[in-house]
């Protein structure tokens, strides 16, 4: 007696199979053991503890065997009874727990299916590129090739092939990056038009080609100049073109640019390179402070010269070229104001332009 009485704190006394007020006492220990189950892991802690193999009302049963055969009858009803309110009470437990607990994981898993999904930023191509592979669309699409030249460019053909005069300011005009030593005469090419010459130098008459790329000057950096930028060249050498084949070719070109009301306007100029020359203002239909005339570019027919140059002697032969600067083309084009965002590298920047330009 003193034995269970000590360890009473863990393991509750067994009743005899005969003492109604030990076994009430069992329930009772059982009933509000599962009633202070919070959840469903709590009342299996119960459920054993009060149902299971070492269970005081299960253990007092095992012990209605040793009884006389009358006091049998009596232990087994009163043992019987006992077991049954127990399980009634936990039955009726488990389903409240279980009810709670279904309803505490619809709440925590519910799914808003009207959030929106997270989406990963995929970054986008700058308009720079996008705008240089447009161009270049619209002329392959007329047959023509895309040519390339290198950016550090020997001065020949930078300025000497092009008619440039050995002391004619315009090799100070546009504002050249020499590079060392000088004696090599390299320089960061100003311009596109060497590509002219490489490629009357490479290819086989006719010659038809757009050459973008990027170029060099000794500008300082502000809203609408930038010491590095892009130029495209065209050139087309055949047997009897004429300004009015450049012409229309430009026009072309405008069209397939600024929509089908574009235009192009020629204002005599002076280039070395070509003669006549001019400078080519396109009628811009959607500009943003309504339809207007805008400088684009400048061109003109292949200078005799140049065409000498590149080893041409055939008079039959004449030819037409034309170049513009990109990054300005973008700014009126596709109304970009500061020529800085072009460069800055801001992925905000090129994001907005989406996948066209
Ligand atoms: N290379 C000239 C420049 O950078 C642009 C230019 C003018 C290119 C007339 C041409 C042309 O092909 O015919 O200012």
């Amino acid at each position: 007696m003193s034995e269970s009485s000590v360890s009473a704190a863990e393991t509750p006394p067994v009743p005899h199979p005969l003492d109604e007020a030990a076994v009430e006492q069992a329930v009772t220990a059982a009933l509000e053991a599962f009633e202070a189950a919070d959840d469903l892991e709590q009342l299996k802690a119960a459920r054993l503890a009060h149902t299971g193999d070492r269970a005081p009302i299960v253990l007092a049963n095992r012990q209605i065997k040793d009884l006389e055969k009358d006091q049998k009858k009596q232990a087994g009803k009163l043992l019987g009874a006992a077991r049954g309110r127990i399980q009634k009470a936990l039955a009726a437990r488990t389903e409240v727990l279980e009810a709670e607990h279904a309803e505490r994981m619809l709440a925590e898993e519910t799914v808003d299916v009207t959030a929106a999904p997270r989406r990963r930023s995929l970054g986008a191509r700058h308009p720079i590129s996008r705008l240089q592979e447009k161009v270049s669309d619209v002329f392959t699409a007329m047959g023509w090739e895309i040519a390339e030249g290198p950016e550090l460019e020997s001065e020949w053909f930078n300025f000497d092939a092009l008619n440039f005069d050995p002391d004619h300011p315009a090799r100070e005009m546009q504002d050249t990056f020499f590079v060392e030593p000088a004696e090599a005469h390299l320089v960061l090419r100003t311009h596109t038009s060497p590509v002219q010459i490489r490629s009357l130098l490479t290819r086989k008459l006719p010659v038809y080609v757009l050459a973008p790329g990027k170029v060099f000057r000794t500008d300082e950096l502000d809203a609408t100049h930038t010491p590095v930028f892009h130029q495209f060249e065209g050139l087309a050498v055949d047997k009897g073109l004429t300004m009015a084949d450049l012409k229309g070719t430009l026009e072309h070109f405008a069209r397939a640019m600024f929509g089908p009301e574009a235009a192009i306007r020629l204002r005599p100029s002076f280039f070395p390179f070509t003669e006549p020359s001019a400078e080519m203002d396109v009628w811009h239909p959607h500009a943003k402070g309504g339809p207007q005339w805008v400088e684009w570019g400048g061109c003109g027919m292949v200078h005799p010269n140049v065409l000498a140059a590149a080893g041409i002697k055939d008079p039959e032969y004449t030819g037409f070229a034309f170049g513009m600067g990109v990054e300005r083309t973008l700014m009126f084009r596709n109304e970009v104001p500061d020529m800085r965002d072009m460069i800055e590298g801001d992925i905000r920047f090129s994001a907005q332009f989406g996948m066209e330009v």
